[in-house]
């Protein structure tokens, strides 16, 4: 089998391979010096639009509209780019070995590839139910969502089964954007949810539970999928609770978490909080290999802490952090550590939050929190020793939600939370 050689090898092709690759170019790049290696068979594109407009059933984006870097503003990076920076876009190409002692990774294939230096960006894997053993799990029409692929298989579901019952399993993140965008494309929608949808607090929580309501998405509490039952075709029928109650479902859609792709690195990395332990430049315990994104356990300077960040804006910084540090070290020169502020967002039917910082502490919540209400604009400051570590915004402008970054940044003093909470967002926007 042939073997090829790279001066540097970025493993993966989702979010931070694509802005790691537009860092490496603006640092000038010899032809041939870099490889992207992804399993998927597209160049790096925005994943969060998965969930979103890419199930809408009117003028859904489609690629190459949303390839890396739109999602935060810059350049497309479309496959023919890759081409003129002579970057080698290895694609549907899975790695099954990995050895960092010989600077090798094999592909499914057979492949050798060798690298001078490796930057890690497997990012994530969905949990499947099939991994607790679920009976029934299965069954055709349960679907999970992680890539291109997946939202493939729900776009032609979507296609097929007009006016059918979906059932979605997961309050989280996937679940409650998934719930949305089913209900926009006019399924009867029942959420599976364990306690509450996993969003900060239960206010905030509850905001967005009976905003579902009112759009028609029923919500199912207090229990979790034991087994499906399906019908003579294999297909999925009905949802199985723990307490006993049955759900009838034509579609079921999962989102239980993800789970960081470090398997083959096991052994060989040091590991911290479930991720590849890595310095505020992105590298790890072993020397020429870095992991950014999902996989990375990074220190977060802010709180001094470590954590694992599983969203997209630090996917993005913390791959063109890695690359400034190669470069820079490449050079003899140094650059300054990581220093994030962590930043995750969404969006729901006409909703869309924002929210910055730590949430930790006392929480004020501020602003109308009415679902009912026309245009619904709230918040919530966290308080921690008499600062503000951490803000929440739903309905802010462009500017208003700069405001909030500044805030979390800067952790001003607070004199009262009553006139935090009166004040609310104009707080924010004075700092
Ligand atoms: P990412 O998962 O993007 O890429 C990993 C790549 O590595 C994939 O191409 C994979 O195929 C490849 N790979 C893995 N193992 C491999 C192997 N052995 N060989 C070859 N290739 C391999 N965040 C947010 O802040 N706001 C949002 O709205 C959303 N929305 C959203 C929607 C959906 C559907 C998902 C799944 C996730 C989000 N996120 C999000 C989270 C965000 O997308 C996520 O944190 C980043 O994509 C992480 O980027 P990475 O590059 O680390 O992994
Ligand atoms: P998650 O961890 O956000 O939520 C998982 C949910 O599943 C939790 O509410 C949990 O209580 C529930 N759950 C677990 N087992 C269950 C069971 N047996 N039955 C019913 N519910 C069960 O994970 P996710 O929503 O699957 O998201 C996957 C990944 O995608 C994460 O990394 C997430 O950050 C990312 N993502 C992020 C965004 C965003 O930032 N806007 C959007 C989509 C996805």
């Amino acid at each position: 089998m042939a073997e090829k050689g790279f001066k540097y090898v970025i493993l993966g092709g989702g979010v931070a391979a694509g802005y790691a690759a537009r860092e490496f170019a603006k640092h000038g790049l010899k032809p041939g010096e870099l490889a992207i290696i992804s399993k998927e068979a597209v160049a790096p594109y925005e994943r969060p639009t998965l969930s979103k407009g890419y199930l809408f059933p009117e003028s859904p984006p489609r690629l190459p509209g949303f390839h890396v870097c739109v999602g935060s503003g810059g350049e497309r990076l479309l496959p023919e780019w890759y081409k003129e920076k002579g970057i080698e876009l290895i694609l549907s190409t899975e790695i099954v070995k990995a050895d960092l002692a010989a600077k090798t990774l094999i592909s499914a294939s057979g492949e050798t590839f060798k690298y001078q230096i490796l930057v890690i960006a497997t990012g994530s894997t969905v949990v499947r139910l099939s991994d607790f053993r679920i009976p029934g799990a299965d069954a055709k029409n349960i679907f999970y969502l992680r890539e291109i692929d997946d939202a493939d298989k729900l776009v032609e579901v979507i296609k097929a089964k007009k006016n059918a019952k979906v059932v979605v399993v997961g309050g989280g993140y996937i679940g409650i954007e998934l719930s949305a965008v089913l209900r926009i494309n006019n399924f009867d929608v029942s959420m599976l949810v364990p306690e509450m949808f996993r969003l900060f607090t239960s206010d905030i929580a509850g905001f967005y539970e009976s905003y579902y309501e009112k759009k028609g998405i029923k919500i199912i509490k207090g229990s979790v999928a034991a087994g499906f039952t399906a019908d003579s075709n294999g297909e999925v029928k009905e949802v199985k609770l723990k307490d006993g109650r049955l759900v009838e479902a034509d579609i079921v859609v999962v989102g239980v978490g993800a789970r960081p792709l470090t398997g083959l690195f096991k052994g060989q990395v040091v590991e911290e909080k479930g991720g590849i332990k890595t310095d505020g430049f992105f590298q790890t315990s072993v020397p020429d290999v870095y992991a950014v994104g999902d996989v990375a356990t990074f220190p977060l300077k802010m709180y001094n802490d470590v954590r694992r960040v599983e969203h997209v804006d630090h996917a993005r910084k913390s791959a063109e952090q890695a690359v400034k540090a190669i470069k820079a070290s490449e050079e003899g020169k140094a650059i300054e550590e990581y220093d994030y502020l962590p930043f995750f967002y969404s969006r729901e039917f006409d909703l869309s939050w924002q929210f910055y910082g730590d949430n930790v502490g006392e929480t004020v919540l501020f602003g109308d929190n009415n679902p009912a209400s026309p245009n619904p604009k709230f918040g919530t400051y966290w308080i921690k020793d008499g600062k503000i570590f951490g803000a929440f915004l739903e309905g802010g402008s462009p500017e208003e939600n700069k405001a909030i970054a500044k805030v979390a940044r800067v952790q001003p003093s607070i004199e009262s939370r009553d006139l935090l909470a009166e004040e609310g967002i104009a707080f924010a926007s004075k700092i």
